[in-house]
């Protein structure tokens, strides 16, 4: 028997506010997980005035009675982990413990130097990386020359793993016309973040799935987002892992009957970072509005998101590819004083009108979006503490939503704080 499970996916292209919900939720779990990704990934927390930032830690590890799971699925930049641990702990003392699967792969600095060699050869059909190394990072795993957290706390695995792969890297880097990187170097530099990385590592796949068997409640902390997915994303212009709710049954420990529950979060509207098709992508003031009052730049790079209308034709696709059990809804703060609103409904391919993602590129790249306007708000939406207090046009906006997707909404948010989160369906949110 399978006790209450839940799984924290971005329905969009990622910045949905997943970290803000892991820690708002985090409060009643026992542990949290992160699947997927690396330091592509920037979750922002916020506690009263001050601000964490997570990239690679799960956002759950402020709660201290949470055990936060590096998860196989990952890949980690043992720097970058080191140095979010020591700002996390200099803000905190007390935080959750930290263990980390032996699985989740190593990002190296050649996997960086290839990220920005290989985006340098794509030129204008550059994807817009995090140039954090994750892709080369994912192809080593993929092609069976990655080095896992497992084998680098082991000095001699290590030593004999990295020789050959950098040997095999220095050759790309050289053909791909950057300068190779020097062995001893690196293994020195990976030796020292070993050492004090070694003491997290451990059997995680058996602490989470002991955990899931023994009635604890574990989420499942997602990273990027539904349509940045390997295989259901908008292909090429996605990450190399596996962001959708299935992506929690890799590499943690647990299969697809250990998953009880699977919120999607989504804005009001839509953000992405990085190159790619956006069908209702506001190319104007509006857009640029949004990204100034939503402050829609990067958690990780900086760069400012596109913005977009809502689409309820990706979100119908987010409720299916993840079993999505419901919807959180995210900064419906930011429309306030735009006027009408628009929201994606259908898409018009080739004159005709379809309400489905195609997962072909050119198609999808073709699709021109078919609006329903609905009435916006003026509202400061900040102060809202329940339903009955929201303007009858968000709680339409919110109802047409619920219509389109057929999926319940269950958690509205107004604001970056934890207490500005509106709850509608708790019974909906830890089921079993
Ligand atoms: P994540 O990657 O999904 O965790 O999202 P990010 O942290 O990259 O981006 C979400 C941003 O929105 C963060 O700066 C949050 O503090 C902020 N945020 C979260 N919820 C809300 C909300 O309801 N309203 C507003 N205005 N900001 C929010
Ligand atoms: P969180 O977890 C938004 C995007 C990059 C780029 C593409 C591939 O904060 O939601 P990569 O470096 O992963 O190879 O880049 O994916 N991307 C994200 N966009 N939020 C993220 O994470 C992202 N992680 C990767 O901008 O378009
Ligand atoms: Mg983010």
């Amino acid at each position: 028997k399978f006790m209450p499970t839940l799984v924290i996916v971005g329905a969009q292209w990622g910045d949905e506010a997943k970290g803000k919900l892991v820690d708002v939720l985090g409060s009643e779990a026992d542990m949290v997980v992160r699947y997927s990704g690396g330091n592509n990934a920037g979750h922002t927390v916020i506690v009263g005035d001050e601000e964490f930032k997570f990239h690679l830690i799960p956002a759950g590890i402020l709660h201290p009675n949470v055990t936060a799971v590096l998860g196989g699925g990952m890949v980690i930049c043992p720097k970058a982990l080191l140095q979010e641990l020591a700002n996390t702990r200099a803000k905190r003392k007390n935080l959750g413990t930290l263990v980390i699967s032996p699985a989740a792969h190593v990002v190296f600095p050649y996997h960086r130097i290839i990220d920005s060699l290989e985006e340098a050869l794509r030129g204008e059909s550059s994807i817009g990386t995090t140039s954090r190394g994750i892709g080369p990072a994912y192809q080593d795993k993929v092609g069976r020359f990655g080095i896992r957290m497992g084998d680098l706390i082991k000095p001699e695995v290590f030593a004999k793993k990295l020789k050959i792969a950098i040997e095999f890297k220095n050759r790309l880097i050289v053909l791909l016309g950057g300068e190779p990187i020097s062995y001893q170097e690196v293994l020195e530099e990976f030796n020292g973040y070993a050492k004090e990385l070694a003491p997290f590592v451990t059997e995680t796949d058996e602490l989470v799935s002991k955990a899931v068997s023994s009635g604890k409640r574990v989420m499942f902390e997602g990273a990027q987002g539904t349509f940045l997915d390997l295989d259901c994303g908008t292909y090429p212009f996605v990450t190399s892992s596996h962001p959708v709710s299935g992506g929690a049954c890799l590499g943690t420990g647990v299969g697809p009957r250990a998953i009880d529950n699977v919120l999607g979060v989504c804005k009001t509207y839509t953000t992405r970072v990085g190159a790619g098709p956006f069908p209702t992508e506001l190319n104007n003031e509006l857009g640029d509005h949004i990204r100034v009052v939503g402050k829609e730049f990067g958690t990780t790079t900086g760069r400012g998101r596109r913005i977009g209308w809502q689409d309820t034709v990706l979100l119908k696709k987010s409720v299916d590819v993840n079993s999505l059990s419901g919807l959180v809804l995210t900064r419906l703060d930011i429309l306030s004083g735009l006027g009408d609103i628009s929201v994606a409904t259908k898409y018009e391919l080739n004159g005709e009108e379809i309400s489905f993602v195609p997962i072909d590129g050119e198609a999808f790249q073709n699709c021109k979006p078919v609006y329903k306007t609905l009435q916006g708000w003026d509202e400061n939406l900040r102060n809202c503490k329940s339903w009955e207090s929201l303007p009858a046009n968000v709680q339409k906006y919110v109802r047409f939503i619920e219509e389109q997707t057929g999926c319940p909404i269950v958690i509205l948010s107004v604001g970056p704080a934890r207490d500005e989160t509106i709850v509608l369906r708790p019974e909906l949110i830890w089921k079993s």
